[in-house]
């Protein structure tokens, strides 16, 4: 089902990612606008409210953590987002492996046969740590998947590209680039 983007009360942004790719630091990084030292293993949720975001509307960011949630809690929250941002970090190719292995054919299960609209975001964290990019495996994995809207590597320590990161989330619900999402049938 198509909605229409323009009437959209608020935007619900899920981040998901291998353990330790730095999810909790990133939301605790655009809250507080510094690097948090020590962090939990999940985030509560949180509102940012509309005139604070880019696009005003209301944004809620909730974490995942698979030490604390089941894989049926996950399914759910996937299903509730308006939008996934899969954390990677740069320095961990697995991390960055299992986008493709783990995480995009887990979010079109958990969408299921409705294959409602579920717009995703590729966030590398942890660019502090190293002197090149990962841009090129990610360019590639959005021909694959086109479900991916845009991608983006940032840093929670030094804080460069959060805020992009969360507009751009908001943005693949707001103004997404690409059709209705239909999922390819490959035999
Ligand atoms: P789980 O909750 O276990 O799934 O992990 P997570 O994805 O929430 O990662 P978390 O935020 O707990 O961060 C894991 C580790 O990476 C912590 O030691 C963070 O301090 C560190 N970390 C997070 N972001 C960055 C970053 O941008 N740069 C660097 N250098 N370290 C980071
Ligand atoms: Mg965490």
């Amino acid at each position: 089902v198509q909605y229409n983007s323009a009437q959209r009360k608020n935007v619900r942004i899920l981040l998901v990612g291998d353990p330790g790719v730095g999810k909790t630091s990133l939301i605790l990084s655009l809250v507080s606008e510094e690097f948090p030292e020590d962090v939990p293993p999940k985030a509560e949720e949180i509102t940012i409210p509309a005139n604070v975001t880019p696009e005003q509307v209301p944004t809620n960011i909730v974490d995942y953590s698979n030490t604390e949630q089941t894989d049926e809690i996950l399914n759910e929250e996937i299903v509730k987002a308006h939008v996934v941002c899969i954390v990677y970090s740069v320095e961990d190719e697995d991390s960055l492996d299992r986008i493709t292995s783990h995480w995009l054919p887990l979010i079109r299960t958990a969408i299921g046969e409705d294959q409602q609209r579920k717009p995703v975001v590729l966030v590398g964290n942890k660019v502090d740590l190293i002197e090149y990019s990962t841009i090129d495996s990610v360019l590639t994995i959005m021909e694959d998947f086109p479900e991916v809207e845009s991608c983006v590597e940032c840093s929670a320590k030094t804080l460069h590209n959060i805020s992009e990161m969360f507009y751009y989330a908001q943005k693949a619900v707001l103004h997404p680039t690409s059709p209705l999402y239909i999922m390819e049938e490959q035999d």
